[in-house]
């Protein structure tokens, strides 16, 4: 039998709610189509599908970044305020297509704001300038009278917009970006677009583009950036995509070992550099794209730039361990970006009638709604499996917190076993006792690679059981290639 137990004292750090983020793009149909659907008898009177804002209401995101990825290294925000029928529409380069400016930063804001969600806006660090950068930080959140604060209450905003988060360019580090940067060139831009930005709001928080091309000269452009700008940087952002091109399931569940290694080697060099300029802020990681991502590339051959990806079980197992490592990793990595919300390589899945929930949405669901505010140290024995380099890799992937205020413990696991159901006992340590059944919720389908669709919605879904428990502990079978969150009561 597998054995968890876990430890209340155990604590490995506070959890940042903001790694339940996400991502919306100008791109494909993530905002037009989208979210957004001026047209439609689905979309309220500012155009918005009230059934995507419902849907997205359930992963209660707290933070939303935008407008960009690679779009942005091309985007003007100033074509995209003011009155609709005056914005330009523009080539837009990075995914070749043309974009209307129909949706820009106040509908962006707005949509924010009644989804409960912070903005999190990405200025152009591509073929965009510092003034344009700043500007934009005074359009949104100046209150001086000002020609840029006086437009946007022309705009119809009084009031500023607040927006707390901003980054500074995204993928500079990737040849494919608008104005790729040098390690050197981004690390001078840096410094100056984040001087400015802070100098006209100092509260706001910034982002850093440091990694994405995870072959690239990683270490080299972590070490400038924090040696020339270090005091300006709240969190270094890294992306990542995986996925499984070579349709290997054990391979592709081994993706964890790949997570461990990348946030470990992070963490690593962001104390070594702390220490070396004697950088007395936190610099936290936010990892502000991640998600799976394989099939609807053109290195794939797909060139239809439209990214929509339709996801099975198995995506959903591994969107859970991308969660899994967030929250074991959760003292470094403060905030997290799903990327992205809407069709394109997104949860939701929309088309003019409708939308339907991708399998990856549920375990996302389940987290987002379920997950604690401290991060637990977790004690596992049993069953392993090896692929390629990776010997003995445990097949439950687990991680687990505690809800200080609701006394609740919450148990993340994910079986990567296609075959094998887990008997596991689950116990806790000297402190505390479970009070009651515990909740399960269960993220399963009939095979690793069953699909959600229009016409068969509900394939891959979350069951719901309560099981009886004693004080100490009890006994929960895993079902093959299942996601499982056991919610307990603590007495
Ligand atoms: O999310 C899709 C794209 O992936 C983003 O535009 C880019 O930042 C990344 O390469």
């Amino acid at each position: 039998m597998d054995q968890i137990r876990v430890d209340l004292d155990r604590v490995l750090a506070s959890i940042d709610r903001n790694i339940f983020g996400g991502f919306a793009e100008h791109l494909g149909r993530c905002i037009y189509g989208g979210i957004y659907e001026p047209n439609s008898p689905l979309s309220d009177e500012n155009g918005i599908r009230t059934d995507v804002f419902e849907a997205l209401c359930r992963l209660r995101m707290p933070i939303l970044r935008y407008p960009g990825g690679n779009f942005v290294s091309g985007y003007r925000w100033r074509d995209g305020v003011g009155p609709v029928e005056e914005r330009p529409a523009r080539a837009e380069l990075a995914w070749n297509s043309v974009e209307s400016n129909r949706f820009g930063t106040n509908e962006f804001v707005q949509f924010c704001r009644k989804l409960e969600t912070e903005p999190f806006l990405v200025v152009n660090c591509g073929d965009g300038d510092m003034r344009e950068a700043r500007d934009w930080v005074e359009y949104c959140n100046g209150t001086q009278e000002t020609a840029l604060v006086k437009l946007r209450r022309q705009h119809g905003f009084d009031a500023p917009h607040n927006v707390k988060y901003w980054g500074i360019g995204n993928e500079v580090d990737g040849h494919w970006q608008i104005g790729a940067k040098t390690p050197e060139e981004y690390a001078r831009a840096y410094l100056e677009f984040a001087k400015v930005m802070k100098w006209v709001d100092p509260t706001i928080k910034l982002t850093a583009a440091v990694t994405s091309d995870w072959d690239g000269d990683i270490v080299a452009r972590a070490g400038l950036l924090v040696e020339q700008a270090g005091k300006l940087i709240d969190y270094l952002g890294i992306h990542w995509y995986v996925g499984n091109p070579t349709n290997d399931f054990e391979a592709y569940m081994a993706v964890s070992e790949l997570l461990e290694d990348r946030l470990s080697a992070y963490e690593g060099l962001m104390r070594m550099l702390r220490l070396q300029h004697k950088l007395e802020n936190p610099i936290a990681i936010g990892v502000d794209e991640w998600n799976v991502w394989y099939r609807k590339r053109s290195e794939a051959g797909d060139f239809s730039n439209t990214l929509e990806e339709i996801y099975n079980l198995e995506d959903a197992l591994v969107v859970a361990i991308q969660l899994n490592a967030f929250i074991r990793h959760a003292a470094s990595v403060r905030m997290a970006n799903l990327a992205q919300v809407v069709n394109v390589i997104a949860p939701i899945f929309t088309n003019p009638n409708g939308l339907f929930l991708q399998t990856i949405f549920y375990p996302f669901e389940l987290y987002s709604n379920t997950c604690g505010t401290t991060a637990l140290d977790v004690f596992w024995k049993g069953d392993t499996f090896s692929t390629g380099n990776h010997i003995g890799v445990r097949t439950l992937d687990v991680a687990a917190t505690l809800n200080e205020e609701k006394k609740q413990l919450a148990l993340y696991v994910v079986n990567r076993s296609k075959t094998k159901a887990l008997e596991t006992a689950i116990t806790l340590g000297d402190t505390g006792g479970f009070s009651g059944p515990v909740q399960v919720f269960e993220v399963n389908g009939p095979d690793i690679k069953s699909e959600n669709s229009f016409d068969h919605p509900t394939t891959v879904g979350v069951s719901r059981t309560d099981l009886k428990v004693e004080r100490k502990g009890y006994v929960h079978t895993f079902a093959p290639h299942s996601v499982t969150v056991l919610v307990s009561d603590l007495a």
